[in-house]
């Protein structure tokens, strides 16, 4: 087994998104959902983790385990509980929150739309409205003018094509439609939205002689296989599926007529995908994590070149990478394979931010799939340390991984599909 050393100016962190741990919002559409009987478990995004009920205890274990860097979101939902009508104190508890994390030396990658939209905005079509892209930005405006002297990086939409195919094309997010043509016309709408945003925070950043931002958006990739390598069928629904999910995004958002429109490049990777149609599907007998999804390493380094392809000069930030592993059995050997590949990779990797910190609320799975490196009880609401957050912490304070923590990591056993 391997020791590795992280590059020099390699930092680990951890992501989360305010929908997923926050609690105490009643006003999205997450919450609605819920109403609506839609979380396998039932559990309720208004009490999530309680993130804001344990915001000191989270800024320590966090400080604990030496994490300097934090991917965080914020809620539309509270920030503007109707339209218009912006709430300041929201805006300070968001800045009560930067500035512990500040105090115990952790700076923030702040995510400004994550998967969740404010009632009314949804209830006006969400970003099919002809005046969505405006009513985003409103909201942009408002926090980064409100937040922008204590937070200098930027992720302005997490996973387009994943809000896009879960809402729009029966993945049962909300609004859960079907609906091929309003799919691809979410995408294009967050795409504006990106390269809106990205030059009005630089330009209240420059306006406000606040330091330069970095600004970029959150990418979820997969690789794309073809489930059987002589089927023709499953090869083209391969190149297809590949296009439309990820490659047209990827230009238009970053290089889009006048670009570039990033300042790093954000990588989400999970899975590879085995494609027979279009739709999802994994290749037999591969090793899964306990959503079926396959493990798949190199995956996370093929993701990153066809990125660094478009905008070579940008560092890459991994801004999400993470698995569903509910008894914490193969967290450390997941992470170790998917650092040694990006280590070796010679990529310009700066930042990788573990998805997540304490387990969520995993979205339509509630807290049926854990992905934390802390582990939650949702009765106590006690957060315990795992197996992996020790190793995680290992790993920051060794810069690397010793022979004997990749002796430990390769021990773990996967399950295969
Ligand atoms: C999302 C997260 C989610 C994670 C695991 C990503 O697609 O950005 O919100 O929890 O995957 O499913």
């Amino acid at each position: 087994m391997k020791a590795i050393r992280f590059p020099e100016n390699f930092a680990l962190g951890a992501a989360s998104a305010a929908t997923q741990i926050d609690g105490d919002c009643r006003e999205s559409n997450w919450y609605d959902w819920y109403l609506k009987g839609r979380i396998k478990d039932n559990s309720n995004p208004d009490i999530a983790t309680d993130h804001r009920g344990h915001l000191e205890e989270d800024t320590r274990l966090m400080d604990e385990m030496g994490i300097r860097h934090y991917r965080f979101g914020l809620e539309w939902a509270r920030l503007e509980p109707r339209e218009g009508e912006f709430s300041e104190e929201e805006l300070q508890k968001v800045r009560q929150e930067i500035t512990l994390l500040r105090q115990n030396g952790i700076e923030v990658l702040l995510t400004l739309h994550h998967f969740s939209n404010p009632m009314w905005f949804e209830r006006q079509g969400g970003f099919l409205h002809p005046r969505a892209v405006e009513r985003y930005l409103a909201m942009v405006e408002y926090a980064v003018r409100g937040l922008g002297d204590l937070v200098s990086e930027y992720v302005t939409v997490n996973e387009p094509n994943v809000y896009a195919f879960c809402g729009y094309l029966g993945g049962g997010f909300p609004p859960g439609e079907f609906n091929p043509l309003h799919a691809l016309r979410i995408m294009k709408v967050l795409g504006e939205c990106h390269r809106r945003a990205y030059r009005l925070i630089h330009t209240i950043h420059a306006e406000m002689g606040w330091p330069e931002p970095k600004v970029g958006f959150a990418a979820h990739m997969r690789v794309f296989t073809p489930y059987s390598a002589r089927n023709l069928w499953h090869r083209l629904a391969c190149r297809i599926s590949e296009y439309l999910f990820q490659t047209r995004i990827n230009k238009t958002y970053l290089l889009g007529k006048e670009g570039p429109y990033a300042d790093f490049l954000g990588l989400n990777y999970y899975a590879r995908t085995a494609t027979s149609g279009l739709g999802d599907g994994t290749l037999p007998g591969v090793a899964v994590n306990d959503l079926g999804w396959e493990i798949y390493p190199d995956g996370i380094v093929e993701c990153c070149r066809k990125l660094h392809a478009l905008l070579p000069q940008l560092p890459i930030y991994i801004t999400e990478n993470g698995t569903a592993d509910n008894h914490d059995s193969f967290r450390r050997r997941y992470l170790y394979e998917h650092l040694k590949a990006l280590t070796e990779s010679g990529l310009p990797v700066t930042r990788y931010y573990h998805w997540c910190f304490v387990d969520n609320f995993e979205w339509l799975e509630g807290f049926t799939a854990r992905f934390g490196l802390i582990h939650f009880d949702p009765v106590t609401h006690r957060r315990t340390v795992k197996k992996s957050g020790e190793f995680y912490a290992r790993m920051i304070a060794e810069h690397g991984i010793t022979e004997q923590m990749a002796r430990e990591a390769a021990g773990e056993e996967y399950h295969y599909g």
